[in-house]
């Protein structure tokens, strides 16, 4: 049976463990801790809402033992931000080593003893006249923060539809770009799936090859051989889609292929699935209406599944450097 949990773009607002509350206590902005009922904005500071706003989302997860949060691949994550910040030419203002202190900042501030959703965000600051800010424009950066569950321990699976939105190309806005307004392109995508009756969309590109979904990678399973479209397909460097494949080379000890993909590719496939941050490893059951597999998620996915859930909770020594702990309060 096809379970389809109402899986939001990033994860929602959850906040079972501070029930009083849904919005965390502070947020870091440009250099501080602010109480967020004062991280206020002109409403002529348009920057933030501008083409050229940039963001990042991580995931902390609480250890599977003692009392800390293990932030996952912050070092990459804030890597794939300045490159970001690089091809818009953005200033960050920020050092790398800054604003790893802030992320950290940002979950000990808010007493997070749960898992969490991070979003480190840049923005040009100040009185933005016009959408075309000059290069090297200074930012404001913003990391704010929520209470999010992870799907990795209640396994589920959701339908997904071939978009007939062609998905942003390296030709006119670059996808390897964490950009707010790249996500125009996976809106459109999501609002025609859902009325067709999926729950998430994947593109195309321009030349009809595999790329990916609004807001995670994809791969696809064959004959035992894990499959997923190219960085050069028009995808973005996706953190999770470099985790599962090392983690399905070096612990499920399976070839790995990255290259372009055909849409009937997804037709033949024993097993697909989304591959992200927020959406983590999270099988599609089925594909145009077509049924993945027996239709409930594969045998590589759990495996998957599993090695991931072991080194995001801390219970994998060999690949500890990916984490970065921080002390519950
Ligand atoms: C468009 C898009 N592709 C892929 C991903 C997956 O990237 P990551 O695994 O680094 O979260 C995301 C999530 O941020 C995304 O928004």
């Amino acid at each position: 049976m096809i379970t389809t949990p109402d899986l939001p773009l990033e994860p929602e607002t959850t906040a079972p463990d501070r029930p009083e509350q849904a919005t965390p206590d502070w947020l870091w902005r440009s250099g501080n801790l602010v109480p967020w009922a004062s991280a206020q904005i002109h409403v002529n500071a348009v920057g933030h809402a501008s083409a050229a706003a940039i963001f990042e989302g991580i995931r902390a997860y609480r250890a599977a033992q003692g009392e800390s949060l293990l932030v996952f691949r912050l070092e990459d994550h804030l890597r794939r931000l300045y490159d970001s910040a690089r091809i818009c030419r953005l200033d960050l203002g920020h050092t790398p080593a800054e604003l790893t202190a802030a992320t950290l900042d940002v979950l000990r501030a808010n007493g997070y003893r749960q898992d969490a959703y991070l979003r480190p965000w840049a923005f040009p600051r100040g009185y933005i006249k016009e959408q075309m800010v000059p290069a090297d424009s200074l930012c404001e950066v913003v990391i704010d923060s929520w209470r999010v569950d992870s799907a990795l321990e209640a396994p589920a699976g959701c339908r997904a539809g071939v978009s007939s939105w062609i998905r942003i190309s390296e030709a006119s806005m670059p996808p390897r770009v964490k950009a707010f307004s790249n996500y125009h392109n996976g809106r459109l995508a999501l609002l025609e799936a859902r009325e067709n009756g999926h729950d998430w969309p994947i593109l195309l590109n321009e030349r009809h090859k595999i790329t990916e979904g609004p807001g995670a990678c994809v791969a696809l399973v064959r004959d035992g051989r894990v499959i997923t479209p190219s960085l050069t397909s028009g995808v973005l460097e996706g953190v999770t889609r470099d985790t599962v494949i090392t983690l399905a080379e070096e612990v499920l000890g399976l070839a790995v292929e990255q290259r372009e993909v055909d849409r009937t590719e997804l037709y033949l496939a024993d097993e697909i699935f989304f591959l992200g941050t927020a959406w983590e490893i999270l099988p599609v059951l089925a594909i145009d209406g077509l049924r993945v597999g027996d239709g409930s998620p594969g045998p590589v996915a759990a495996g998957l599944r599993d090695a991931y859930t072991r080194v995001v909770r801390g219970r994998s020594d060999r690949y500890h450097h990916w984490l970065t702990e921080v002390q519950c309060p």
